[in-house]
């Protein structure tokens, strides 16, 4: 090949085939998150408006939000999915349950500074499902603990936080007759919501 007088010419041919190739794997990579993501935002506005409660799968509710917190998670959250895949849907409200995934995944991420561990737990347990996020920040101190589901409690820099993530996060717990309990050393926070299951029956 070295010989050939084109030689040069194949080699450089080949090398921009390798390269064509490495950027329709990245388009395809693109492409298929692009769709996730919109696939997520359909799935997060679905419509629940009318005050009933609706069949959801848990699970998926969180991996939607996994989706599109995608982008504040890839650097330096390595996250954890510690899911009982034998879980069925539960009757509630699914759009405002991603709003509680929501705000507790953000705290998480703002805890630990976007680097570190997000441990997320989904187990049944009896006639509850429990729902827990775990992440390696800087924790909440044993004194702040009792005001963090306070409205307009934070520890944020104005701009950054208004305080509502928590109470609205209770609030749609209470709602669900289920329980927010938390758990804090430096490194390790944990968030449990618990939830009553009710079997759909058919
Ligand atoms: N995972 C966590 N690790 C450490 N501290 C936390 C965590 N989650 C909540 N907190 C503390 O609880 C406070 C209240 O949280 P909350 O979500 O209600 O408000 P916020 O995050 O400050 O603002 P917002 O959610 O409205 O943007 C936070 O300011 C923070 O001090
Ligand atoms: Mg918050």
């Amino acid at each position: 090949l070295l010989k050939d007088p084109e030689g040069e010419k194949i080699l450089q041919t080949a090398y921009q085939f390798a390269n064509l190739q490495t950027s329709t794997r990245n388009i395809v990579t693109a492409a298929e998150r692009a769709a996730k993501v919109v696939f997520a935002l359909k799935t997060y506005a679905h419509d629940d408006s009318s005050g009933n409660k609706t069949e959801a799968n848990i699970i998926e509710g969180i991996d939607t939000i996994l989706t599109l917190y995608y982008n504040q998670l890839k650097y330096g959250v390595d996250v954890i999915r510690n899911y009982d895949d034998s879980l069925s849907a539960i009757l509630c409200y699914p759009d405002q349950l991603n709003q509680v995934w929501t705000n507790l995944i953000h705290n998480g991420i703002q805890a630990m500074e976007s680097k570190g561990t997000l441990t997320i737990d989904v187990r049944q347990q009896d006639d509850q499902i429990k729902v827990s996020f775990t992440d390696s920040g800087k924790g909440i101190p044993p004194d702040v603990i009792p005001k963090i589901f306070q409205p307009f409690f934070t520890t944020k820099p104005p701009g950054e936080g208004s305080g509502l993530g928590l109470d609205i996060v209770k609030k749609i717990v209470d709602k669900h007759q289920g329980q927010i309990e938390v758990e804090s050393v430096p490194g390790k926070t944990t968030f449990t919501v618990v939830l009553p299951m009710e079997i759909v029956s058919e």
